[in-house]
């Protein structure tokens, strides 16, 4: 069923799990200056401001503890583990013409640790954490300039890692540059009014994107030709709210504004439908004559892309998201967690229909998980059975899905261990497999304790899939 070699896993990113925002040289990035609370990704403040609380400064000290923490994914029998390279660790500006040899040293540390309990780690290039300076002295991606800092920092970490990491994703869920323009663009677009105005940006800051993220991908390909790099996408699925061939073209219209970013990365080119949207819209891109060259080589090998629910869209519904409103109209049919996400299992196997449909290659969940509140019982037990529910069901639609057809690399289970959220930033909106006592405050001693869930995994993986 599950290939032999399946890539069973856990998935977090450097600025909500490693804490530790200005040690070892780092500079600041976009997470650091994000609050707690649901409005952290509309409100942007580019300024530390005093008596506020921001999670990613130590968010469960994975900077000082990673060693332990690995020990207990190494016994969960985890094959593969999914982070991000902190760009600001490496080049604390982003312009610097030299990296910071303690950040490189903290990744060589963390990736021997890997190698040493044989995980193999797969590596984001950028999640959500372009260096801050980069945004304050040239206004993030929309600036070209980003093209050659990014080219600068995947040349040094391709180069460092060249023993140690076979796996790469460049730009952890790109397609959130309309969605979440400041995370996933280091754009603020929150003053423009002008929708015309705004997709001007959105679209500049995309394609500057990329031709860094082909770039990337020739740098990875000529250090080492063996290197297997993907691009990640947000992709949870969007169903027509009715049958009104209105709710169905506008759904489609949708996915493809997302789809628009893997068609690029993957195929090399625009897409056709991407013509009307530049005249429609009256984009003027600055497009270099060597830019269409260059994403013509840098495709990527394969499709990563994250995985949470599905949503409905009901044509003329403000669009705020790439699943629609956002967390969509409500679905009869679906239960939904506590955050009002609505569960959806089927749907994880009819999107990798869809994009195996689409593309024919390889597939890789790198993230997948369930945000819960977890409460302790009187045996100082937490006995998460919505998460072991949740893990079974999308496990057996992934089994569906290689039966369908779809070649899956690997499936990384979003935080493993409880991170900060990177929508509230809050704690306590948990995923993990192993409990951090930390609250939404700050608060906790950071004690790490297994869930019922943990046992639950490490089966499933011994198993290779089939104990469920
Ligand atoms: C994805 C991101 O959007 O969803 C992660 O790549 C994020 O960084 C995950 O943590 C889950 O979202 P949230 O808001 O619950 O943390």
């Amino acid at each position: 069923m599950f290939p032999k070699e399946f890539l069973w896993g856990g998935a977090i990113a450097a600025n909500q799990a490693e804490g530790a925002y200005l040690e070892g040289g780092k500079g600041l990035s976009i997470a650091d200056v994000l609050p707690v609370g649901a409005q952290r990704i509309g409100k942007v403040s580019l300024a530390l401001e005093k008596d506020t609380h921001y999670p990613s400064h130590d968010a469960i000290d994975f900077y000082h503890r990673f060693e332990e923490d690995i020990d207990l994914l190494a016994e969960l029998g985890i094959k593969c583990f999914r982070t991000s390279i902190a760009w600001s660790r490496i080049f604390p500006k982003g312009d610097e013409l030299i990296p910071n040899e303690a950040g490189l040293l903290f990744y060589d540390r963390l990736f021997n640790k890997l190698k040493e309990k044989g995980i193999e780690p797969v590596v984001t290039l950028s999640h959500f954490e372009t260096p801050l300076h980069l945004v304050t002295e040239y206004g993030g991606w929309l600036n070209r300039k980003l093209i050659d800092c990014f080219d600068r920092y995947t040349k040094v970490v391709f180069d460092r890692y060249k023993n140690q990491v076979k796996y790469w994703l460049t730009f952890n869920e790109i397609n959130h540059a309309h969605t979440i323009p400041f995370l996933a663009a280091a754009i603020d677009v929150t003053a423009i009014t002008n929708e015309r105005e705004k997709l001007q940006s959105i679209y500049q800051a995309s394609h500057n994107m990329l031709v860094a993220s082909a770039k990337a991908v020739l740098n990875g390909k000529a250090v080492n030709p063996a290197n297997q790099i993907g691009c990640m996408l947000s992709l949870s699925p969007i169903y027509p709210a009715t049958c009104n061939p209105a709710d169905v073209f506008e759904s489609y219209q949708l996915r493809r504004r997302s789809l628009f970013y893997s068609d690029v990365q993957l195929r090399g080119e625009y897409p056709k439908y991407f013509d009307r949207i530049i005249k429609e819209n009256q984009l003027a891109l600055v497009i270099e004559p060597a830019d269409l060259a260059i994403l013509s080589r840098g495709t990527c090998d394969y499709l990563g892309f994250s995985f949470y629910r599905s949503s409905l869209h009901e044509a003329g519904m403000k669009i705020l998201g790439n699943t629609g409103g956002l967390l969509g109209k409500k679905n009869p049919y679906l239960e939904e967690t506590e955050w009002g996400w609505p569960i959806d299992p089927l749907a994880l196997r009819y999107v990798c229909n869809e994009l195996t449909d689409r593309y024919q290659k390889p597939l890789f969940i790198v993230e997948n998980g369930v945000g819960v509140r977890d409460e302790f019982n009187e045996q100082r037990q937490i006995i998460d059975k919505e998460r072991m529910r949740y893990l079974n069901d999308h496990v057996a639609a992934m089994a569906e899905a290689i039966k369908d057809g779809s070649d899956i690399l690997g499936y990384t289970w979003w935080g493993p261990i409880d991170i900060v959220s990177a929508g509230t930033g809050e704690m306590e909106k948990r995923y993990g497999f192993i409990h951090v006592d930390k609250l939404n405050d700050g608060s906790g001693s950071l004690s790490r304790t297994k869930k019922a869930s943990f046992n639950y995994y490490r089966q499933i993986i011994q198993t290779n899939g089939l104990n469920r």
